[in-house]
């Protein structure tokens, strides 16, 4: 038992579809929450800069006492879980092998798309991951970069969204995929518009609930877990911003997002 909270950060906004799944596997206990949207994207950028970056946000989180870290971005997962792991004691986690081990228990067909950020992409981590499972599989990597920016404005249910994913989409519809991975913290606020048009016969991951799952079980395995039955706290960081954080944050949780402060994060 450990009342601690859980530390969880993103390049931004995104890491809250993390954040939502942990609320709801793990009821008691408290998270801090660090979004870096002061540097986000964190797609576009070089793997030495964002584990510098991973490193002063997880730096951050522990200053607050936090029990364990959730990498809830793709691009730093995919990037730096190795290097945060060996440099801190607390047990820290990424969202790509959880989405993996999903991809892999989902294919029948062993034909599995993935889609994220340029960073996710390039760095093929979700391809060795998912190969280190299942050696046989196929593997069809697109990166999908304006969904990003049509979820932050909102837009995830208009139609303007589903012609990019449409165009975006094409490919992996022609490949005949049976799997495919929302590798991108954004992709699942479009799991409609993407399920629309890949069609029933595909089976879309979400990551974020299997790394909550994930979460859950190192947390009970290290007895870190908090059973208490009382509300939890929640706070929220940010390196800018904090308005926007809340207005767009808040239809990634369904719900208004109080407690947010701004720090400087350079100074981890
Ligand atoms: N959070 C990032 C990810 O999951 C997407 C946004 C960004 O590029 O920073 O890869």
């Amino acid at each position: 038992m450990d009342t601690r909270p859980i530390g969880v950060f993103d390049s931004g906004i995104g890491g809250l579809t993390v954040v939502k799944e942990i609320m709801k596997i793990l009821p008691y206990e408290d998270i801090v929450y660090f979004g870096d949207t002061a540097r986000v994207p964190y797609g576009s950028k070089s793997q030495e800069t964002i584990t510098k970056f991973a490193k002063q946000n997880s730096r951050f989180l522990l200053s607050k006492d936090v029990k364990a870290i959730v990498i809830a971005c793709n691009t730093a997962s995919a990037f730096a879980l190795d290097d945060v792991n060996a440099e801190f004691e607390v047990p820290v986690l990424g969202v790509i092998k959880p989405g993996a081990n999903a991809a892999v228990r989902a294919t029948k067909t062993g034909r599995i798309g993935i889609i994220g950020t340029e960073g996710t992409v390039n760095s093929k981590a979700y391809e060795k991951a998912i190969k280190k499972l299942f050696k046989e599989v196929e593997i069809f990597a697109l990166p999908c970069p304006l969904f990003v920016p049509l979820v932050e404005e909102g837009w995830a249910d208009r139609q303007v969204s589903y012609m990019v994913a449409q165009e975006y989409l094409e490919p992996l519809k022609k490949a005949e995929i049976d799997t495919l991975v929302m590798g991108c913290t954004h992709y699942p606020i479009l799991t409609k518009v993407i399920g629309e048009i890949m069609g029933d016969e595909v089976t879309l991951i979400n990551p974020a609930e299997e790394t909550a799952i994930e979460l859950k079980s190192i947390l009970f395995e290290n007895g870190l877990q908090n059973t208490t039955k009382r509300k939890p706290e929640y706070s929220y960081f940010v390196s800018d911003n904090t308005e926007k954080f809340a207005r767009v944050g808040s239809n990634f949780l369904n719900k208004e997002i109080e407690n947010i402060s701004k720090i400087e994060i350079e100074k981890y």
